[in-house]
């Protein structure tokens, strides 16, 4: 199992004594030194919070497989009953996680401050999956799966004394955030929604990693950025996993110097993702001063409705947008071909991104939360499962739709909203998830994308995507232009499939 090797060094049990003062937050800095025959040499030394009757130890000296607290689960040994706080649980990605994680056996808590209702509300749109209010959510998870949920609404950046108050009540042992606006066209409507998302963003993470110092400075916090942190290096320089490996290299008029470890550069291509970039400087300093941990989820596009959980009863449902500012491409192109809407390519749409299975998603959440990073620890992965032009996604859409449900799915190019390259070389490196911590993505594209369609394709929610459609195509320039793009062109499916497979082979 990928972390039956962790000490109690990973554990967010541990509470740390000895020469700590590095986290100059009044830890203790009494010194320990080894036993008379070893060299006098000061050590950490720690007691464990579940098992006090341990006393002092040293925390490398027992492993998750060996410690009582934790049990072999599916993936990786896992704290028992381990107390897991998701900030923004009533959010797409949230509520899947609170379900999935409340049924591995975690005691799951959260805060949310219904900001996304709000915002999607505001725009004109509405998730067409329904969603219930979050009372009625919590009593069926309570019938339909057993669990407690301790929820409480909270905003973490305006009600800062609130959600401090609620993290030293529970004592969350993993801090999963995902508390943040998550859209780049909302963030570039006009100069208030700019700030509102900078805004919400990150003083939300700065509110958060200050309550962590201060009340749990051992618990991990697993937070999300996002793949668009990176952008699209023209130079087709390989997009490694947050920081340079150790053996890269920066060579300048016949000069070398080792990158290793340093932060890889961010091109941020929204004021949304440039609230990401913050975080990600914000969430490292805090491990660098106070000896926090964090993993930075570098998260590729999320697609899909399904896992076990959120499938078992329609008030389980979690919300899917397909707007042109809360939907994300694939969510919104299977939308468009029910709504019999060409499905929508930008410029080229030759743009290349990486994603990942609302499933998968959550499999990859939860490997990392069973192995925290070390104290002081920042730590990053990419968190994707496949690479794809939105070419190829389209066509996978469009040829799903058509040999599976009957549906004349179209495929158009429209004007290009963003400023983005259409066309670029894209190489991103995404190994850690899978060598290090075990994962194995289980969702084939076409299968979920199936299953979009039928529950598209339901009475209920074929009439909320009609219901909607005026929000579907994009008139949110980033330019400031307010107006719906224009068809470009309507592409011949099967020529343009030829030739994209034969493009998509080179590429690789
Ligand atoms: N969905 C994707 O494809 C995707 C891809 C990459 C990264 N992400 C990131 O993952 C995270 C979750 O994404 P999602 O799609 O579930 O978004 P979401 O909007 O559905 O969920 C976020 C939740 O956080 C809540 N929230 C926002 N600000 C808050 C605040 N100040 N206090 C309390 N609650 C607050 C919202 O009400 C919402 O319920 C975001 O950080 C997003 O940027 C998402």
């Amino acid at each position: 199992m990928h972390n039956a090797k962790c000490t109690c060094w990973n554990c967010p049990a541990i509470d740390l004594a000895g020469k700590v003062d590095f986290r100059a937050c009044g830890q203790s800095t009494k010194q320990f030194v080894k036993a008379a025959d070893d060299t006098e040499e000061t050590r950490i030394m720690g007691e464990c919070k579940r098992r006090p009757e341990l006393g002092l130890f040293d925390p490398m000296d027992m492993t998750f497989a060996e410690c009582t607290e934790y049990a072999p689960g599916p993936y990786g040994y896992m704290l028992r009953d381990m107390r897991v706080m998701i900030l923004g649980i009533d959010g797409y990605l949230g509520w899947t996680l609170a379900l999935w994680l409340g049924s591995l056996g975690c005691k799951v808590s959260g805060v949310d401050n219904y900001n996304r209702r709000e915002w999607v509300k505001e725009r004109g749109a509405q998730t067409i999956v329904p969603i219930s209010r979050m009372n009625e959510r919590l009593r069926a998870a309570r019938e339909v799966l057993g669990l407690n949920i301790d929820f409480r609404q909270i905003d973490i950046y305006s009600e800062r004394d609130r959600f401090k108050e609620f993290v030293d009540e529970v004592k969350p042992e993993s801090i999963v955030h995902y508390a943040e606006c998550p859209s780049a066209p909302f963030s570039m409507i006009d100069v208030e929604h700019a700030i509102k998302v900078q805004e919400n963003n990150v003083l939300g993470t700065l509110a958060t990693l200050f309550t962590m110092r201060d009340v749990v400075p051992e618990t991990s916090m697993v937070k999300l950025g996002t793949m668009g942190e990176y952008g699209t290096p023209l130079t087709g320089r390989p997009i490694f996993e947050g920081l340079f490996p150790a053996d890269a290299v920066l060579q300048w008029e016949g000069r070398e110097w080792s990158l290793g470890g340093e932060i890889v550069p961010r091109d941020p291509a929204s004021f949304y993702h440039v609230s990401k970039v913050q975080d990600t400087f914000n969430c490292y300093e805090a491990c660098k001063y106070w000896w926090l941990r964090s993993y930075d989820v570098m998260q590729g596009v999320i697609f899909g409705v399904d896992t076990d959980q959120v499938s078992a009863d329609p008030r389980l449902r979690t919300r899917l947008d397909i707007d042109e500012w809360f939907g994300t491409v694939i969510n919104r192109f299977v939308a468009q071909a029910v709504a019999g809407i060409p499905l929508t390519l930008y410029g080229m749409g030759r743009q290349i991104r990486g994603f990942i299975a609302l499933r998968d998603a959550m499999e990859c959440m939860t490997r990392l939360i069973c192995s925290p990073p070390e104290p002081g620890q920042y730590a990053v992965v990419n968190q994707v499962s496949g690479i794809y032009s939105t070419r190829e996604l389209a066509y996978i859409v469009a040829k799903t739709g058509r040999e599976h449900f009957g549906l004349d799915v179209q495929i158009q190019r429209v004007e290009n909203p963003r400023v983005e390259a259409d066309e670029h070389p894209f190489e991103a490196i995404y190994e850690r998830l899978p060598k290090e911590f075990g994962f194995a993505p289980q969702v084939a594209l076409e299968d979920e994308v199936r299953k979009m369609f039928e529950l598209f394709l339901t009475d209920e929610v074929r009439a909320r995507i009609e219901e909607r459609r005026q929000v579907i195509m994009p008139k949110t320039w980033w330019s400031g232009v307010k107006r719906e793009v224009e068809r470009l062109e309507l592409l011949d499916l099967q020529g343009e499939i030829e030739e994209d497979e034969r493009m998509f082979k080179i590429n690789r």
